[in-house]
């Protein structure tokens, strides 16, 4: 496996790829690997003659009083598991290169996508995200790029980016990976240390109440807010951020709780902020990920 870090290195072997006629699979991460992470890379290993994954902890994403300087990485963990999984190429470059002295263009994406949950949260996320993923997708020129549904809204802002600025490429999006008790895999999950663990299982547990809440009253969106909340509200470490459904493609809020819908959740576990989501697709199933236990699969 080759370990690119500079932008010239990736040019020339990017230009190798295309003119062999190499398919290529994108798989943008911000390192500190974990299964959710090794499940796409092993789908784009299946899909594509060539597979990169980018490992960049992306600054510009960040607001000033979050996790920058204290977010894991692990370069050597995170190449040894991608060898492993396949993978050909990491694109691993310095936020110099990516941003370089005097960086003054961005992505910005607008409209209600960028003004509910998430992007309410954390103003300029969603700028640093579509900025540095559009940088990536140029840069790399995949023919598929890989993103997990447990960053529904970051799937949804992308969809539109791809759209928008008519990139070539097909967006692959796959499974929330989960603990055998629902947790979903995330590189964060390290911040969880003691009681913060289990209690953190509360996520699942409020998205499992109101999926059930969703198919006993299939009115009221409502209800199925109301019952995600009183999960998180019982449960003492937890402090609620957002629970809600919405439009999974536009992350509108629903009244009426019918197919599509994305159910997502925010809170904070001690001092560690989660998101989780399930997804009602129009199909009427629901993808809710996958557990690395089978026994808890569905
Ligand atoms: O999901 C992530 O890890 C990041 O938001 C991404 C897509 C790699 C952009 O920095």
């Amino acid at each position: 496996m080759r370990l690119i870090t500079t932008l010239e290195d990736l040019r020339q072997t990017r230009d190798g790829w295309s003119r062999q006629g190499r398919t290529i699979g994108l798989l943008p991460t911000m390192g500190y690997l974990h299964a959710g992470h090794l499940s796409h890379a092993r789908t784009a290993r299946a899909e594509n003659d060539i597979v990169v994954a980018s490992v960049f902890v992306n600054p510009t994403q960040f607001g000033p009083n979050e996790d920058l300087a204290r977010y894991p990485r692990d370069l050597p963990r995170d190449t040894a598991l991608l060898a492993d999984a396949g993978v050909d190429a990491i694109f691993a470059p310095t936020a110099d290169a990516m941003y370089p002295a005097g960086f003054a263009t961005w992505v910005e994406p607008a409209g209600p996508l960028t003004e509910r949950l998430e992007a309410a949260r954390r103003p300029g996320h969603f700028r640093g995200v579509a900025t540095v993923v559009a940088k990536l997708l140029l840069l790399v020129g995949p023919t598929r790029a890989y993103f997990g549904q447990k960053d529904a809204q970051q799937v949804a802002v992308v969809r539109r980016l791809i759209a928008d600025l008519n990139l070539p490429v097909e967006l692959r999006v796959g499974p929330t990976i989960r603990e055998p008790d629902g947790l979903a895999m995330s590189s964060r999950n390290v911040y969880l240390t003691g009681d913060a663990r289990p209690a953190a299982t509360a996520l699942y547990r409020a998205l499992t109440a109101g999926r059930a809440a969703f198919d006993a009253a299939p009115s009221s969106a409502d209800a199925v807010r109301e019952a995600m909340r009183s999960v998180i509200a019982a449960e003492p470490l937890a402090t609620l951020d957002y629970a809600d459904v919405c439009d999974p493609a536009t992350c509108a809020p629903l009244i009426t709780s019918e197919a599509p819908a994305l159910l997502a959740l925010a809170a904070r576990i001690g001092s560690t902020r989660l998101i989780d989501n399930f997804l009602l697709r129009a199909d009427g199933s629901w993808d809710i990920g996958q557990f690395t236990d089978a026994r808890h699969a569905e």
